[in-house]
């Protein structure tokens, strides 16, 4: 998604301008660009591509470029195709703007700019943004102003960083629906759209509140809210960023994928104390007052939430309610009393979740918890209760190691709340035992590494596959289906098995690969009949089973069959969730695709 960095400093900015942008290369983009100024410009100078942030390097190696007031942002288009034209920063006379966000009423201001003699360069929704403030700056000379002004006309989300070669001391920027964090440094402010982008730039980050103005040059930072009356927001220290190497690996995705042990040893630690967890001791007065939980969250996080569904309704004996943070956003909710009310994103900047989380505020909801992975991110500082996931930065836009930690995270909640509906403490010891055996659990299915890829092979050949799984294991399904989606672009679906005749049966035959989640539980031998009516229909079978059962099953359905590790049968989805994300990883290795940024996604989905 876009990504916004803005430095302003005493001397040249335009390296650790673009050390700026490659830290936020990560969300996924389709174009690049930076905009200067220095003291002697008369305008800001620019230099824009399609593509990575290298080739920017590349033109900037060539032709240079310098001043000590700069704006940087990498696109990920919305309006208008990914084009040097439609490319940030957008230029107007001595004005140049980035943006993040939607720019909702963006063909009437258009239409009026057209009117008044402003030409357009771009498709963007952006472009009427700096063309208003050139447009403003007659009325009044004051940059911050004109911006104010300007803001009180868009409808939409947006985070925007603007400087003026007018103005060529400070950087004016605006949070209105998207993120926006201050840096301040020695000598020179700065600004993002995420705090990891501020690594070696601050010591403290500053995190703008819903329609606050920042006006940031090199010795001072002065804030307004939405009222323009001037505040004080508390920084917070910064952390140096932890650099991630690939080591051995071709791809952060395959990293990831190996990191599942460590992300579940990290999430563990410290939540567990002997045979008990420990994780939400701090809250249990409110805790034991819940009732209901309803979760909201988006893609690969709703996925977890699904699988907790049956955590908290099986372990906990609560109703639970998962549900697609967009859906949720425009639903009229029935909240029963003393209702939990939990959102869970990688990001914690997720557009979506973020909307989701604001209906929520103030609906009569007993309390609000995140879960999340990065720290200082939006929902965890908005929640009541943050929990954090710890799993380590996650580069690749699928999410891989977060999912595994969020389920572990989601099942502590779920062991903690079934204490009041009668979890003994030896049924708790004997969880606790499951969930400290899983990272070597889990280290067992990365170890069989080969048995996948050579399933991924026939697998890269197909158009189409299915997953099935029944209970827990049908999003895990889901959840395959959505992975080989984006790493392979093979159209994917994952089905309830025992949804299958009701209609997608009707899909299968020779060329159509099934990939069957068949733990060895109570319900074995209803998906053994799917499995059977799939076969007798020539279906291709993929079985991914305990190993107690690998070889009975490929005697009987005489398929393709990868045994995983006999494991508790509550924390199975966990095994089951990593084997499908290292399937749908090899089959994308097979197909020559980009595992890191799938085409047409980013990470950190800030806007709707
Ligand atoms: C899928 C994937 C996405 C994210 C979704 C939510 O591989 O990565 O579906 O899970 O965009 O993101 P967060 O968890 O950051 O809210």
């Amino acid at each position: 998604m876009c990504g916004i960095i803005g430095i302003a400093g005493r001397a040249d900015i335009t390296a650790p301008l673009m050390e700026g942008l490659a830290r936020l290369e990560y969300r996924g983009y389709d174009s690049a660009g930076l905009a200067v100024v220095g003291s002697e410009d008369a305008e800001p100078k620019r230099r824009r591509c399609v593509g990575q942030v290298k080739a920017l390097a590349q033109n900037l190696r060539t032709q240079g470029l310098s001043g000590e007031v700069g704006i940087a942002h990498t696109r990920w288009a919305t309006h208008g195709t990914p084009s040097e034209e439609n490319a940030h920063p957008l230029v107007s006379g001595t004005i140049a703007l980035v943006h993040n966000g939607i720019i909702e009423n963006f063909r009437p201001l258009r239409s009026e700019l057209e009117a008044a003699g402003y030409r357009f360069e771009s498709n963007t929704d952006s472009e009427v943004i700096v063309h208003l403030i050139h447009h403003q700056l007659v009325a009044t000379e004051d940059l911050a102003e004109a911006v104010r002004a300007v803001v009180k006309r868009l409808q939409g989300q947006f985070a925007l960083a603007v400087i003026s070669s007018s103005d060529p001391d400070c950087i004016v920027a605006v949070r209105s629906g998207s993120p926006l964090v201050l840096g301040c440094g020695d000598g020179q402010n700065s600004v993002a759209s995420d705090a990891s982008a501020l690594a070696g730039l601050a010591r403290q980050a500053v995190f703008l509140e819903e329609g606050d103005l920042a006006t940031i040059a090199a010795d001072r930072i002065a804030i307004e809210d939405r009222n323009a009356a001037p505040v004080t927001r508390s920084p917070v220290p910064l952390k140096s960023g932890q650099e991630v190497r690939l080591g051995q690996y071709e791809y952060h995705l395959q990293r990831e994928i190996f990191a599942h042990p460590d992300s579940i040893r990290a999430v563990l630690a410290d939540r567990l104390q002997g045979d008990r967890v420990s994780a939400f001791d701090d809250f249990a007065g409110l805790l034991d007052r819940v009732e209901g939980i309803s979760i909201a969250a988006c893609g690969s996080s709703y996925l977890a939430a699904e699988v907790a569904r049956h955590w908290f309704e099986e372990l906990a004996g609560l109703p639970c309610q998962a549900e697609i943070a967009s859906e949720y956003r425009y639903r009229a909710q029935v909240i029963q009393p003393n209702t939990l009310f939990l959102t869970l994103s990688q990001s914690g900047e997720t557009a979506d979740t973020l909307a989701a989380f604001k209906k929520a505020q103030g609906q009569g909801y007993l309390t609000t918890l995140s879960m999340c992975n990065a720290p200082l991110s939006s929902l965890p500082r908005l929640s009541d209760i943050e929990f954090m996931l710890n799993a380590g930065p996650e580069i690749s836009v699928a999410s891989t190691k977060v999912v595994s930690a969020s389920l572990v995270a989601l099942l502590l909640l779920a062991m903690t709340l079934a204490r009041r509906n009668g979890l003994t403490s030896s049924r708790e010891a004997e969880l606790v035992g499951a969930l400290r055996a899983l990272p070597e659990q889990v280290q067992q299915v990365l170890q069989r590494d080969a048995d996948f890829e050579q399933q991924a092979v026939a697998i890269a050949s197909q158009n189409h596959a299915l997953f099935i799984g029944r209970r827990a294991f049908y999003p895990i399904a889901l959840e395959g289906a959505l992975k080989l989606k984006e790493l392979s672009y093979i159209h994917a679906e994952g089905h309830a098995a025992g949804e299958l005749k009701h209609g997608p049966l009707a899909l299968v035959d020779e060329n159509m690969p099934v990939i069957a989640l068949a733990p060895a539980d109570d319900l074995i031998s209803k998906l053994e009949s799917n499995l059977q009516e799939i076969k007798a229909r020539g279906g291709r079978l993929y079985v991914i089973t305990d190993q107690s059962l690998a070889s009975r099953l490929q005697a009987e359905l005489e398929c393709a069959v990868i045994p995983l590790p006999d494991t508790h049968a509550v924390t199975a989805p966990i095994l089951y969730l990593v084997s499908v994300q290292l399937l749908a990883c090899h089959v994308g290795l097979h197909r020559n695709t980009n595992l890191d940024q799938p085409r047409n996604l980013a990470k950190s989905v800030t806007v709707e």
